[in-house]
């Protein structure tokens, strides 16, 4: 089992045998049996910048998944190798937006005579591919935690975005945020001809939104809201922008995960609140913060399936393998990809 004290003992020993060699990056959505052998934890923005934290690292174990093994792969030198414990951990969202799709979408907003005026912008939670698209037509990289700036940024240059893949949180930012409209905001659907917009919808949009969501996030509603508010009276409700925009107007608070800690690190004692994020994390919070009365959101939801793929067995092996001198489950960027994607996600690290 996961919580054997055998594997942890294995894990730690590996880990101790490897030493200044490996570097243990973990996303907060892991498991706590994994989280522990993390030398950081963050959002995938903080992990994206401390990727390169450590230069002399010959191993980076990724404990997340694949898109920020990618980045992390991309963002570090060639000496240095990116391991994903389980090759299976990978993004619903983030395979919601192919190369070829995206492909097909650019082409038909050049139909349409709008190749000058939008500009792509990728949530980090996309493919490598999908973020060299955006580094090779002037475009940038994004996370919940700077979609705004990233947005402001890209609306400097061009009149329209186009926002891959999550349609949530570009919704989110750009009308909660920047003050748009809902009929500023149209939705390409990959899966209808002409992404099921005629070209006036093209032309008059400010935000074209890629229609992806997180099989996660997207499944907390209005009436979680409700219903949390029914039984806990006074409850503060704190979420994840990649809810529905309709969770989000409901809620008292909205941001990415590292924005979540922080927030319930300043509650004061003896407040409620309702998350809605990834449970492992709200677990995590609640037992963080037993002066605070923490919960989920909606009970109904679950974990991040793909996240919790990287459990302890697979860290060890990992691990295990690499204090052998075996290197499993690399995870490698082609270097033209890599040179966009990397164009792509400078310019979201260089915003101020
Ligand atoms: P952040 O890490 O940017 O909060 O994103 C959450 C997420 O869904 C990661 O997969
Ligand atoms: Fe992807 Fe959502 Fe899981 Fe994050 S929480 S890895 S966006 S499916």
């Amino acid at each position: 089992p996961a919580s054997d004290p055998g594997l942890v003992e294995r894990a730690r020993k590996a880990k101790e045998a490897l030493g200044e060699r490996l570097f243990v990056l973990g996303h907060h959505y892991q498991r706590d049996e994994v989280i522990q052998f993390a030398d950081v934890t963050g959002d995938s923005f903080k992990l994206a910048r401390l990727a390169a934290a450590r230069p002399e690292a010959e191993y980076i174990v990724f404990c997340g998944v694949h898109f920020m093994a990618e980045s992390a792969d991309i963002l570090t030198s060639d000496a240095q190798k990116v391991i994903l414990p389980d090759l299976a951990a990978g993004c619903s969202m983030a395979d919601m937006a192919t190369f070829d799709q995206v492909e097909e979408c650019w082409e038909a907003l050049e139909d349409a005579g709008l190749a000058d005026d939008v500009i792509p912008v990728t949530y980090m939670n996309s493919s490598a591919d999908i973020k060299a698209f955006c580094g090779r037509n002037g475009g940038a990289v994004c996370t919940s935690s700077n979609a705004r700036r990233a947005l402001d940024w890209a609306f400097d240059q061009r009149g329209k975005v186009l926002f891959l893949p999550d349609q949530h949180l570009g919704r989110n930012t750009a009308v909660l945020e920047m003050g748009m409209s809902l009929d500023d905001c149209v939705v390409w659907n990959p899966h209808r001809p002409g992404g099921g917009l005629t070209r006036e919808q093209l032309q008059r949009a400010r935000m074209i939104l890629w229609k992806g969501h997180c099989s996660v996030h997207g499944r907390f509603t209005a009436e979680s809201v409700d219903d949390v508010r029914r039984r806990v009276p006074g409850v503060n409700v704190l979420v994840h922008p990649e809810c529905r925009h309709e969770v989000v107007l409901k809620a008292d608070h909205v941001g990415s995960t590292e924005h979540i800690i922080k927030t319930l690190e300043q509650a004061p004692a003896g407040s409620s609140w309702a998350v809605g994020t990834e449970l492992n994390l709200v677990k995590r919070l609640a037992g963080m913060f037993p002066d605070k009365n923490v919960s989920f959101l909606d009970r109904t939801v679950c974990y991040c399936s793909t996240m919790n793929r990287i459990d302890l067995p697979h860290l060890v092996w990992a691990l295990e393998s690499l204090s052998l001198g075996e290197v499993v489950n690399q995870i490698t960027v082609d270097e033209d990809t890599a040179h966009w994607a990397r164009v792509a996600l400078d310019r979201m690290l260089a915003l101020p």
